[in-house]
């Protein structure tokens, strides 16, 4: 018999989890006010509203937390990070962050300015608000194949050259400071950039003379579907392919919560020294001084050892796999889910999911309210709510797709928990023609409203 794949870790410390009846889940959702960010974490079985700082360490970075070095400055432990990063990415300047939306802030004040113009593949949600924030613009040059959930496509995190060079060519160089390369693209279905993409990314902003960042806080699982699907990199090892995908990058943004697989911290990364200079003064302002940047040196010890543990294959191959376990379930019971699958989540297609349901009424949330009374599972919506209002005309931007992300912490559940999931969703899938009401928006925040937006149900 075939020894069957089974996972590369095993567990040393558990924590418990209780189920709840749908009674309760009912009380419990109306005063969350339908938002499931607003639920308590003990209201919620199986948790897979994000895979950020929701990973459990290993036994090598709780040993690293007992040595780290709390000096104010010039800590060991800023060092064991400073050499982590070096060593995995090859970038010779760096900036501690408490997370990854704090590197975001501190390297986009040093660089863009009123009115810019800022093209990528599809940006993530705190990085457009921190462009929009400075009145600046997010262009989304993704390519099209992205938005198609059922296209089998390798890499559809990928930018289409063509739109991107339009923008490129149709604005002076001093309104482009940036391009954005979010790895992997977290808010089209946690899909890959190709290495060839990356490479004529490249290309073109030399050509025009702009730097390029990364988002990086999946470039692990970027590098590990680079590895098994593009050609030529099967032999490569991560390392080797992280390696290379940096060498086309100016710099990166890093919410280390993701693929340093620790639950606080982040960092930028830089090329040049002059950067690093103007973006330092900033870091100082916001995060803290420039060797430990809002992070404890315990924490800079733990990154720096997950660092090396999320640039391993046999890890990679556990995590990917598993989202792959849950995905194919649902792909062959018939529920709509964006294909191929995404590195760190599972995302549901709600249009696709509810044909007949009325996008005004938030169908993806309606879809993640559901799947939260069936099973007390929380997913997030990745859709309307998420998408904000333009700020120019105040009205509801309804995104291509309307999605569910069943996103998967890193060594937390089981194969088990991902049959429950499976389950649960299924059971919503088989009673989908009967969910026809959704909801309608009682209070809500001008920036990032999903965290905070209040909602009632839709009455007939
Ligand atoms: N960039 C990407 C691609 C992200 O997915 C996130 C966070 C950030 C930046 C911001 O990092 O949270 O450390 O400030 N994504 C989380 C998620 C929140 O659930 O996908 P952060």
């Amino acid at each position: 018999m075939d020894l069957p794949f089974s996972e590369s870790f095993k567990i040393k410390m558990v924590e418990n989890i209780h189920r709840s009846s749908r009674p309760e889940r009912e009380t419990w959702i109306k005063e969350a006010r339908y938002n499931l960010f607003n639920l308590r974490s003990n209201q919620v079985y199986i948790d897979l509203l994000t895979d950020s700082g929701t990973g459990a360490m290993s036994d090598k970075q709780w040993s690293e937390m007992m040595l780290g070095d709390e000096s104010y400055a010039g800590a060991s432990s800023y060092y064991k990070m400073k050499e982590a990063i070096k060593e995995i990415t090859g970038f010779d300047y760096f900036l501690p962050t408490h997370q990854g939306r704090a590197a975001e802030n501190v390297l986009f004040s040093a660089m863009i300015k009123e009115g810019d113009i800022i093209p990528g593949n599809t940006h993530f949600d705190t990085t457009k608000g921190h462009i929009e924030f400075r009145r600046a613009h997010a262009i989304d040059c993704t390519i099209d194949e992205a938005f198609n959930t059922t296209l089998d496509y390798p890499f559809k995190g990928n930018i289409d050259v063509d739109k991107l060079e339009k923008v490129l060519k149709s604005h002076p160089k001093e309104m482009i400071p940036l391009i954005i390369v979010t790895i992997t693209c977290n808010s089209s279905g946690g899909q890959p950039v190709s290495m060839a993409n990356m490479k004529a990314v490249r290309e073109l902003a030399n050509k025009y003379e702009i730097k390029v960042f990364y988002d990086s806080a999946r470039f692990a699982e970027n590098a590990y579907f680079i590895k098994t699907k593009e050609e030529g990199y099967a032999g490569k090892s991560i390392r080797e392919i992280v390696r290379e995908m940096f060498s086309y990058a100016d710099g990166m943004t890093m919410s280390s919560k993701k693929d340093a697989i620790v639950n606080m911290g982040g960092f930028i990364g830089f090329r040049e020294k002059e950067l690093f200079e103007k973006a330092s003064m900033f870091n100082i302002l916001f995060e803290g001084f420039i060797s430990y940047g809002g992070m404890s040196g315990r924490d800079m010890n733990a990154l720096a050892q997950g660092l090396y543990e999320g640039t391993d294959f046999n890890y990679l191959e556990t995590r990917i796999r598993q989202v792959a376990y849950l995905g194919q379930k649902l792909k062959d019971y018939g529920v709509p889910v964006q294909y191929p699958f995404g590195g760190h989540a599972i995302y549901v297609d709600a249009k696709r999911f509810l044909p007949h349901f009325p996008v005004e009424e938030y169908v993806a949330q309606t879809l993640a309210v559901e799947l939260y009374l069936e099973g007390g599972i929380r997913g997030v919506e990745i859709g309307t709510l998420l998408a904000d209002r333009d700020p120019e005309t105040g009205k509801n931007r309804y995104p291509e797709l309307e999605l569910v992300r069943l996103t998967i912490p890193r060594r937390v559940y089981t194969n088990n928990h991902m049959d429950y999931v499976f389950a649960a969703l299924a059971n919503v899938y088989d009673r989908r023609h009967e969910i026809k009401k959704g909801f309608k928006i009682v209070k809500e925040a001008p920036i990032l409203r999903h965290f905070t937006v209040e909602l009632e149900r839709v009455k007939n």
